[in-house]
């Protein structure tokens, strides 16, 4: 007799104490599948982490986690049922293709100069003024600014808008009752204000990305709703995961002085190799979840079609298949996979990820540039969580 769903083994006990990717690893040693107390089936390679996202027999989640939390309605709620994330098929298709031409690599490639010099301008004041909180004072802001100049709101706004941004955003985790109605006051507040932007691109276009966005949707499917949806899910998925992996990112280079020596020595050379390290080594990202259309037989349990099936990115990124001495923070690594798994895979991968990487290694360049001498000041930054996007704490550098 095959295995079922009904035997494959639960979570081991979580010890107070242990890191994420402690109590990760510890969870693959009991075998390649285990299960959650929701039922949840969690896989550790990358290898299932990607068959997991193989749309032929697994779908993105769509409303469910809303319900799961409770949620039936309000502007996150909204949000969701319209945003391309959280769709499937063609619905998915119709909302991913006009984005993807107006996020193509040579439109993104373009901003780099413009990148650099925000995070310049951005670093450039702090350097000498002594102790900062580099969550706040550097993460947050500079992939808001970012966004919000793509987006086409004004430099007056960005502080108005990231501050809508980081608190919309919480909403889409299991948040207590009052960070929820906060969430979606914030959430209608960047609807209302990104709707104002693309009417006023409809009434008097310009060279810029919205424009250009807007002409690829004209004559379209999209309802309008879709349409400024799309705009705001931009905004959503390009802010907290660049915080998340900046944050991280420095943190492990101010933990491996060796590894940032190398960078200060040559940031040109070596930023895209900490920026891939840094996405690898504490992932902005937890895991990637799917529900099964179909039965499968995985790794010898049968898995029945409507099950939650849940790929970790903690220890897919540290698979000993794919990469070497993988508890290694190394820069120089040179076993990265061509598409670095962290940015998912299937139809939903990434579509940030030449952004993304632009903005963490400029922002890398800028401070190995600027503010070489930068050290901790108390514990690093920890990212915490298994699944979505981890949750971080403030670290202080002097810089
Ligand atoms: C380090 C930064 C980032 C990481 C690690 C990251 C990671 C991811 C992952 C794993 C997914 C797929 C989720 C899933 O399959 O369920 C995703 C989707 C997406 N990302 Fe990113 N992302 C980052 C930055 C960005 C940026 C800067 C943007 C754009 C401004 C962006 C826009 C999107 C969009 C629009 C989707 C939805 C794609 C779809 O559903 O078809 N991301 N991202």
């Amino acid at each position: 007799m095959g295995l079922t769903y009904r035997d494959i083994p639960p979570f081991p006990d979580y010890i107070e104490g242990e890191t994420d990717h402690e109590y990760m690893a510890k969870s693959r040693a009991v075998g390649p599948l285990v299960k959650d107390r929701l039922g949840i089936v969690s896989a550790f390679s990358l290898a299932d982490m990607l068959e997991f996202n193989d749309d032929r027999w697994t779908r993105q989640i769509e409303l469910e986690g809303m319900f799961a939390s409770g949620v039936s309605g309000g502007p996150m709620f909204d949000f969701v049922s319209n945003v391309l994330l959280f769709a499937n098929g063609a619905t998915h298709k119709n909302r991913r293709t006009p984005l993807t031409r107006t996020f193509a690599h040579p439109v993104v490639a373009a901003l780099r100069p413009e990148i650099r010099r925000r995070a310049d301008a951005l670093i450039k004041p702090l350097v000498g003024t002594g102790q900062i909180e580099f969550v706040d004072a550097i993460a947050s802001p500079l992939p808001a600014k970012i966004i919000a100049s793509i987006v086409g709101a004004p430099e007056d706004d960005a502080e108005r808008f990231g501050a809508y941004v980081y608190s919309a955003i919480r909403g889409l985790s299991l948040v207590s009752e009052q960070v929820r109605a906060e969430s979606d006051r914030d959430m209608a507040a960047l609807t209302d204000y990104v709707g104002g932007l693309l009417e006023d691109r409809r009434q008097t276009p310009q060279e810029d990305f919205m424009t250009s966005y807007l002409e690829k949707v004209a004559d379209g499917p999209l309802d309008d709703t879709e349409i400024r949806a799309q705009m705001v899910g931009l905004v959503l998925a390009g802010s907290d995961t660049t915080r998340g992996a900046l944050t991280a990112t420095v943190s492990q280079l101010m933990q491996h002085p060796d590894q940032w020596a190398l960078l200060v020595s040559d940031p040109d050379t070596h930023a895209p190799g900490a920026v891939s390290e840094g996405l690898r080594f504490d992932p902005v990202i937890g895991s990637l979840a799917r529900i099964t259309t179909e039965p499968r037989d995985v790794h010898g349990y049968r898995l029945p079609a409507s099950t939650f099936v849940s790929g970790s990115m903690l220890t897919a990124l540290r698979d000993p298949e794919v990469y070497a001495n993988p508890d290694q923070f190394d820069i120089t690594r040179q076993d990265h996979p061509r598409w670095h798994p962290v940015f998912g895979g299937g139809p939903h991968r990434c579509l940030g990820e030449a952004l993304a990487r632009i903005e963490l290694e400029e922002a890398l360049k800028a401070l190995a540039t600027l503010a070489p001498d930068m050290q901790l000041i108390g514990p690093p930054t920890r990212l915490r969580g298994y699944g979505a996007v981890r949750t971080l704490t403030p670290m202080t550098v002097s810089i």
